[in-house]
């Protein structure tokens, strides 16, 4: 690297310098690096490319720079991540994200205009950084929404961006395996909506990921040999709290949707059990509406 550095051109070398470490998105990668160091917006970039960087500015991208070298997530480095155009703080004990799982919180919403006007219960089994309860909480302010994790650390999270999203009073977090997590809160055969993305990847393919997956927390992805035995486990259990008529909504990857159209189609007690596909076309969401 040269001693003067403009932003137009430390973005084209930091750029060539991701591709050569196989970044795919290596450009927007170094755009967003650097105006997280510079505190602006990407398109303030563009309407500064002549100006040069301080040398303190520089030293600062330059250590994001080699973070973002070892493949570390760009979500991380600056620790926040979109989610249903709200910002959501996010760490190294949360899953980061991904768009896909926004079409969970459509699919809640869509199903929610049609029942009652009086407040509903909905629960988040799984919750990570909170980001789908919380973007549900903004989009129904008078519903109820518990949100459980494993993880207490990821309830930290969780509990940071409701407050950061100001839907702290409305959603409520609690500790524990699964539906365990909710056990005090007397919730059997009361619930509304389940809406959960769970971990689904098989152990064994964990190891073929990018290497960016390496940086996210274990528990929030591995979901055993197979992939399926939590989503198997939320799917018979969530019968137990569903009122009659209430929903699962669930995150899947597409080579478990065979065991679970299988466990939906065998249980009497699915009124109507569903595999949809998401947004590009893939059969990504188990929808079950209990009997
Ligand atoms: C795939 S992440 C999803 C996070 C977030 N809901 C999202 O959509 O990005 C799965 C989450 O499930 C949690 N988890 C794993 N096993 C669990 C269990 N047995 N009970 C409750 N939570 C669990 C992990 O800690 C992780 O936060």
């Amino acid at each position: 690297m040269s001693d003067v550095w403009r932003i137009l051109t430390i973005l084209e070398w930091t750029a060539g310098y991701f591709k050569q470490a196989n970044i795919e998105s290596a450009r927007l990668d170094a755009e967003l690096l650097l105006a997280h160091v510079l505190g602006k917006d990407r398109t303030a970039l563009y309407m500064n490319f002549d100006k040069p960087l301080l040398p303190f500015e520089l030293e600062a991208y330059k250590r994001l720079i080699q973070r973002r070298a070892k493949r570390e997530p760009v979500a991380y480095i600056t620790g926040t991540k979109e989610f249903w155009s709200l910002d959501f703080k996010v760490n190294k004990n949360v899953l980061i994200p991904r768009p896909e799982t926004e079409l969970l919180v459509q699919t809640l919403i869509e199903l929610r205009k049609r029942k009652a006007a009086h407040p509903l219960t909905i629960l988040d089994v799984c919750t990570g950084s909170g980001n789908i309860a919380v973007s549900l909480a903004k989009e129904l302010p008078d519903d109820r929404i518990l949100a459980g994790d494993i993880s207490s650390c990821a309830l930290e999270v969780a509990k940071e961006n409701a407050k950061l999203h100001g839907v702290d009073k409305g959603l409520s977090f609690y500790q524990g395996d699964l539906f365990a997590a909710f056990k005090g809160s007397n919730l059997a055969g009361g619930v509304d909506f389940i809406v959960s993305n769970p971990p689904y990847i098989p152990t064994q393919e964990l190891a073929g990921l990018a290497p960016e997956i390496d940086f996210e927390p274990r528990l929030a992805l591995d979901g055993g040999v197979s992939g399926v035995d939590i989503l198997k486990r939320i799917m018979q259990d969530a019968l137990k709290l569903l009122k009659p008529g209430g929903y699962l909504v669930m995150e899947t990857g597409i080579s478990q949707t065979k065991a679970l159209n299988e466990l939906g189609s065998n249980s009497p007690k699915w009124a109507g059990f569903k595999i949809c596909n998401d947004y590009s076309g893939l059969p990504r969401i188990a929808l079950g509406k209990k009997g």
